[in-house]
This record gives C-alpha cells, structure tokens and sequence, in this order.
C-alpha cells in the first residue's frame, strides 16, 4: 500500500524550508552567472523532446534535496505499486492501470492472478477491426452509404482526451471522416452538431464508463429522438450507434446491442480513459495505426518514469519543481502554454488531469492538510494567451510557474509564420527571467527622447521585476508518439505529486455533490416539485427562474 507520510513531517522538508529561505531571493540570471552549465545541467532529452528546467528557480542542491524527499515519501515502491496493479485507489478499493492500456510490448500484467493484458488485446482487436472499417466504408449506414462523421457523446474524461487528441493531431485526420464531440448537456451544444450531420452517414460513440452520466445519458437519449426522428428505424441503431463503457447492463437497457460494445475496466480512472476503448473516435478519426503510435509514445515514458532514477527522471523532476512553487514560493497556479493552436485543448484537458486528481484536501491518514496541494491549472495557446492575461505574470502580484510547449517543425508551410511563433515562445520565456531593470528602462525612454519629467512619470511601470519562472518543452515535430509522451509525462507528474502530499489522486469524491444536487432540483426547474427545504437564496433563485419562464 501507499506510504502515509505527512510531507512537512520529514526531515528534508525542513532543509527545504531553510534552503529556500537562502534562495528566494536570487535572481535567475544571478544562477546562470555563476553557473555557465546551467543550461546543459538542467535540461534533460527524451527521445526527440528537449525539456530545459533551467529558467526555474532552484540549483542543484535543490534538486538532491528533492530526491531525498521523494524518497523518503517512498515514491520507488509507490511507482511500482501502480504499475503492478497495486489497489491504490484506496477510497474506492481500485487498481489504476491505465499504463497497461498503453503496454503495447504485452508483457503480461497480472490482477488478482490474471493477466489484463489478455483483454486488452481483445479489444484493441476489436477497435482495429471496426475503425478500419469506418475508414475502408465497409461499416453502411441505413440507407446503404459509408459513415462519415463520429459524433462521441461523453463527458469529463470521456470527452476531454479524446478531443484534444483529434484536435492537437489534425495533421493526421483521415480525409473521409470528421469526428465532432458533444459534452455540454446545454442542447445547445448536440442542436448545434447535428445541424452539421447527416443521419444516413453518422455514427454515435456513446462514451461513458458509468453510463449513468446525466449529461451523456441526456445527450445520448436526444441523438437517439433524432436519429428516429430523422428516418432511422429502430433496427437501424445497430449500425449507428456503438457504447464505450463499463457498464454492459445500462449499455442494453438504453437498447445498444451489446456487440457494439467496447468495454474497458473498473481500474481506468475516467481522466485517464482517453488510453482505453474511450479512444475509439481516435481509431476512426485518425486510423488505427496512428492511434497505436499514440500508445507507444506513452509506453515509452512509462519506462522511463518506471525506471530512471530521479537524476533523469522527467516527470519526477516536473513534479518536485511543481512542489517547489506551491508549498515553498506559495504559487497557486500553474500555466501551461503550447505554442501550436492545435493543442488549444491541452491546459484544459490537464486542467481535470490535475485538479480531479489532486485537488483533496484530506490525507491518507484521514486528516486535514495544513498544506497546499494541486494548484489550479489554466493555458491557453500563445500567442494568443501573450495578448490576453501575460501581463499578469510579467507584471502582476502572483508567482505562476509556466510550462512552454513547442516544436522545431511545423506541419504547416505557411511563410514564416512558424519562426515567429517560435520567437515569441523563446521572447517570453526570456522576458520572464530576465525582466527590465529600472535603469534599463530609464535609458531605453531617453533613447526615444522623453524628457526627465515625463520619464520619472511613467518609469515605475515600465519596469519587469523578472526572475518568473519557466519550464521550456521543445518538441521536434507534434507527431502521434510524441503527444503520447507529453500525456504520460504529466500524469506520471501528478501521480508523484499526490505520492508526496499524501493525498489520493484517483479518487473524484469531490464532484458528487453537485450531481446529487441537480438531479434532485430537476423537478423543481420543471415547476413539478416544491423548493420546501432549500436555503433562501436557491429558493429565490427558483422562483425568478420559474416566473421568468412563464413570460416567453
Ligand atoms: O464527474 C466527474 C467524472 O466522474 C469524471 O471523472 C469522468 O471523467 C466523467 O465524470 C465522466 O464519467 P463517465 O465516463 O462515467 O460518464
């Protein structure tokens, strides 16, 4: 089981505490001044992936003290545990093992004395077969025509993974099919898609691993109305709609045969889903070759966080530099920043990576943190992101740790579009460290010609204190394999952070109450239930709600 270690009860907790006492207040260029390796000592390279760590705000004596601390939180054991099928979902008695779903050299994997790897296998058959036949337009819809578009229903991590996938990988779509995604249970969001679908040629992906989701069940049940609705018959379900799920029995009580049924396993947290049979829309929309490269770039930083040591393990190192700002510098949030419009969904699908996974504030002893843990996570792609909230992080009040994401090569030859990018990425990055002194700034406006009247008004705020951190990620091309890495590179980040908070990171307890809520307040929404019993304000809410109603 998992070690129950309270993280500021240790020993290298405390030398953390003094050490950053001494270096809190060192500028980041003073660490590169007095050290001209800096560069070559903190950036790692795995595969075609260089990550520098040097534009952060630690030496090398931070980072031993942060393997001692890892290792007295006993993370070694930890990993293995994990990978091993260890139940360390310990709050809902579960396995985590969705590297098995990415273990494409097939050594076995046993839980409770079987091998998973065995059904696994299975259904990656299975998805081969069926997208292949989606793409080849062997898979004829009602009338006889191929299927061209996938619509996936799911929410949460039935939705997330998946679509940022298809989007960050538009390079690699299969020209003949287009997979769209609909999670928002605001009709608004399945109107608006099926407008641009065709019932004769479309194909729902039913994604849910409870299939008890509200929004998807919801979802679900209005494209089943409109596929009728529209001229499907009822034998024709079959061949347009397939479930992803756990759950065989709500499967066929919601009337999909249940050999259109791709199942996955209890030990698949729904945020780490995107790497079982919830990625079918991947398979259709990319092939499944692609999809398997996807696999294998994840499989390859599985054994590398399996086993390298902390000197060289990435996502160890993410992770301890990720502790370093939220519970010595007291960062609340972290940024991440692709510079590639096609991961536009990264930052948000890392935001329920992360803060699902480690937004708890009760320990594994069953007690209140008096510490921080998982930071709010938010990104958006630069450069846009440059001309909308950088300024809070060059010039505003709070310390944001930013992780820049981008590639060598890019897949679009549009003129010099993609040097610019990337000089905006490596400006950023440089500005953030370096800022501008009040000197610097001083001679710059003389140099435009200001008068000293006018400079001593404005300089204060021309001013960039610098030394803001920063994490650069340079990958040479975003191929398949190498956005499977970046994927299992942050996850392994999370798992070792929770490891060292000593929180659970595969539990989600913390989302049910605000389902219990709604699913009680929808008769009250529809005017058929008294709001007897709620607290004044959702009363009144109500009642506005129903009165307004009444007026259209
Ligand atoms: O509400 C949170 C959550 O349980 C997520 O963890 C999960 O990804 C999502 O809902 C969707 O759940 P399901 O796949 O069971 O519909």
């Amino acid at each position: 089981m998992l070690s129950k270690i309270n993280p500021t009860t240790t020993q290298t907790w405390e030398k953390l505490t003094a050490h950053y006492q001494q270096i809190k207040d060192k500028k980041l260029t003073e660490f590169f001044d007095e050290d001209p390796l800096r560069f070559e000592t903190f950036s790692q390279r795995f595969k075609n992936i260089l990550i520098d760590f040097s534009k952060n705000q630690l030496g090398k004596d931070t980072m031993e003290l942060f393997s001692r601390l890892f290792n007295e939180c006993k993370i070694s054991e930890s990993i293995e545990h994990q990978f091993t099928g260890g139940k360390i979902n310990r709050t809902e008695n579960r396995a985590v093992l969705h590297t098995a779903l990415r273990n494409i050299s097939k050594s076995p994997i046993y839980l409770e004395g079987k091998n998973v790897m065995l059904s696994i296998n299975e259904v990656w058959k299975q998805m081969e077969v069926f997208s292949n036949k989606i793409i080849n337009g062997e898979h004829k819809g009602y009338t006889g025509k191929p299927i061209s578009d996938i619509i996936n229903v799911g929410i949460g991590g039935s939705d997330l993974g998946p679509q940022m996938v298809y989007e960050a990988l538009k390079p690699y779509h299969q020209k003949r099919i287009k997979c769209h995604y609909v999670s928002n249970i605001d009709g608004a969001h399945m109107a608006e898609t099926l407008k641009k679908v065709n019932p004769e040629t479309c194909l729902f992906i039913i994604a849910s691993k409870t299939f008890t989701t509200q929004e998807t069940m919801t979802n679900a049940n209005s494209a089943r109305d409109w596929f009728l609705e529209k001229g499907g018959g009822i034998n024709d379900i079959s061949s347009h709609f397939v479930a992803v799920s756990t759950n065989s029995e709500k499967v066929v009580e919601f009337g999909i045969d249940p050999n259109n049924m791709f199942v996955f396993w209890d030990w698949v947290g729904g945020r780490y889903s995107l790497w079982s049979s919830i990625g079918l829309s991947l398979c259709c929309g990319l092939g499944f070759s692609s999809y398997w490269k996807l696999l294998e770039g994840a499989h390859e930083m599985d054994i590398h966080f399996r086993n390298e040591s902390f000197e060289n393990n990435i996502p160890l190192q993410m992770a301890a530099i990720g502790i370093w700002y939220t519970n010595f510098f007291e960062a609340e949030s972290e940024a991440i920043l692709p510079y590639d419009q096609n991961m536009h969904r990264f930052a948000a699908y890392f935001q329920q990576g992360n803060m699902e996974s480690n937004g708890k504030s009760v320990d594994r002893n069953s007690k209140k943190v008096d510490y921080s843990t998982g930071p709010i996570i938010w990104g958006e792609p630069g450069t846009n992101g440059q001309h909308a909230f950088y300024q809070l992080i060059h010039q505003g009040t709070h310390t944001i740790p930013c992780d820049f994401i981008g590639f060598v090569n890019s897949h679009y030859q549009m003129g010099d579009h993609h040097p610019k990018l990337m000089a905006n990425f490596f400006a950023q990055t440089e500005a953030l460290m370096k800022g501008k002194s009040k000197i610097e700034a001083q001679s710059e406006l003389e140099a435009m010609g200001k008068t000293s009247n006018e400079i001593k008004e404005i300089l204060d705020f021309k001013v960039f204190e610098g030394s803001k951190p920063s994490t650069s990620i340079l990958g040479e091309i975003l191929d398949e394999k190498t956005l499977g890495s970046l994927i299992a590179c942050y996850e392994h980040k999370i798992f070792a952070q929770g490891i060292v908070w000593n929180i659970y990171s595969y539990d989600q307890w913390g989302v049910e109450l605000g389902k219990a809520l709604a699913n009680e307040l929808v008769p009250m929404v529809k005017g058929k239930a008294t709001s007897k019993g709620k607290d004044a304000s959702t009363i009144g809410l109500l009642n506005a709600y129903l009165e307004l109603s009444k007026s259209r």
